[in-house]
């Protein structure tokens, strides 16, 4: 598949996370086989105040391109403002506009799934981006506002009008949040709508799903979130069922801790010795799940503070055998 002229043979895409998909974990999903990674969202007003946060979520690394900078916000103006901006330091291959966020704060601003209420502006919003900027613009979206207010398929035509390059659609309204099942032939609903190519979203947690995601709705690609959270090998076995069928082992106790070693150095790297260590306790507790013994090892990674902490901590667990239970201390 093409967003603008870029090209994308392996269809598996890393959703956008707040707090999770950071430059560290874009690096790891890229490296494990994804062939899109996004960003967290950014927020329009933080680059036009040039908030130094803000600045921060704007780095970016050779390793982790092709790489799609997602932003948020409520006003055409400040958007396309915003979009020139990132365009400018050429940090991104591709803009993405977040019309999918569900969280109270965000939407009592307009901003993220409160545009699916605002058609108009929404229309807006994606013409001004995209008359901004050379680089592609994609947008993602929910289902709509509510289960009286399912309207993405307008939304998704309104897209295709306004030049986006794709379209990437979560099959859940913002009433649902994360609740119950993602909708997946809304998805098909979308895709039979527009030319222009369609992510599929929600609930994708194996390469099965992913195969049968793309064969229901017909989408183009797939886009993983809560399933990456500390499993970023689900991009190699996705990839790799999609090719042949078959999904590759479980990554053993070695390349796991090795990788996770590997994870808190770059947070060590880019946030420094006292916000890394803190930001990986929340990594660890997602790649110890479904570990046996994982409660001890969370217990443990929840108190570390520097970098010989969990380098110890992550000695026992390879000492111990916890994925088989087999302990040998
Ligand atoms: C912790 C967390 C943070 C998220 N942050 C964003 C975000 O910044 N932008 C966005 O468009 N979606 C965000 N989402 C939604 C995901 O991109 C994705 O649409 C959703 O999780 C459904 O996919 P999944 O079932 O594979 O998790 C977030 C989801 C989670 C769980």
């Amino acid at each position: 598949m093409f967003i603008g002229k870029l090209e994308f043979k392996n269809p598996v895409f890393l959703a956008p996370m707040a707090g999770v998909t950071d430059m560290a974990y874009r690096i790891l999903a890229r490296e494990l086989g994804c062939a899109l990674v996004y960003s967290e969202m950014v927020s329009d007003k933080g680059i036009k105040y040039r908030n130094v946060h803000t600045l921060d979520m704007l780095k970016t690394s050779a390793g982790e391109r092709p790489l799609t900078m997602q932003l948020f916000g409520a006003q055409p103006e400040s958007l396309a403002e915003a979009a020139a901006y990132v365009e400018s330091l050429g940090c991104a291959d591709i803009l993405d506009i977040n019309m999918g966020c569900p969280a109270p704060k965000i939407v009592k601003n307009e901003e993220g799934s409160a545009l699916m209420r605002e058609p108009a502006r929404a229309f807006a919003i994606m013409q001004a981006v995209r008359r901004a900027v050379k680089m592609p613009v994609t947008v993602k979206m929910r289902k709509g506002w509510d289960s009286e207010n399912v309207n993405v398929v307008e939304m998704a035509k309104l897209a295709e009008t306004a030049g986006m390059d794709a379209i990437a659609v979560h099959g859940r309204t913002r009433e649902e949040f994360y609740r119950g099942h993602a909708d997946w032939d809304i998805i098909a609903a979308v895709k039979q709508a527009v030319h222009i190519p369609v992510i599929g979203n929600g609930d994708i947690r194996s390469g099965q799903d992913a195969a049968r995601m793309m064969e229901q709705t017909g989408c183009d690609a797939v886009m993983i979130g809560r399933a990456a959270q500390g499993n970023p090998w689900i991009f190699r076995k996705i990839s790799e069922y999609l090719v042949t069928g078959k999904e590759p082992p479980e990554p053993d106790m070695a390349e796991r801790s090795a990788l996770i070693l590997r994870h808190l150095d770059m947070l060590l790297a880019y946030k420094g010795e006292y916000v890394g260590p803190r930001e990986m306790r929340k990594h660890a507790t997602w790649y110890t799940k479904g570990l046996l013994h994982g409660a001890h090892l969370r217990e443990l990674f929840n108190k570390a503070e520097r970098r010989e902490d969990f380098v110890e901590i992550l000695d026992q667990m390879q000492a111990c055998d916890f994925a088989a239970g087999k302990c040998m201390n």
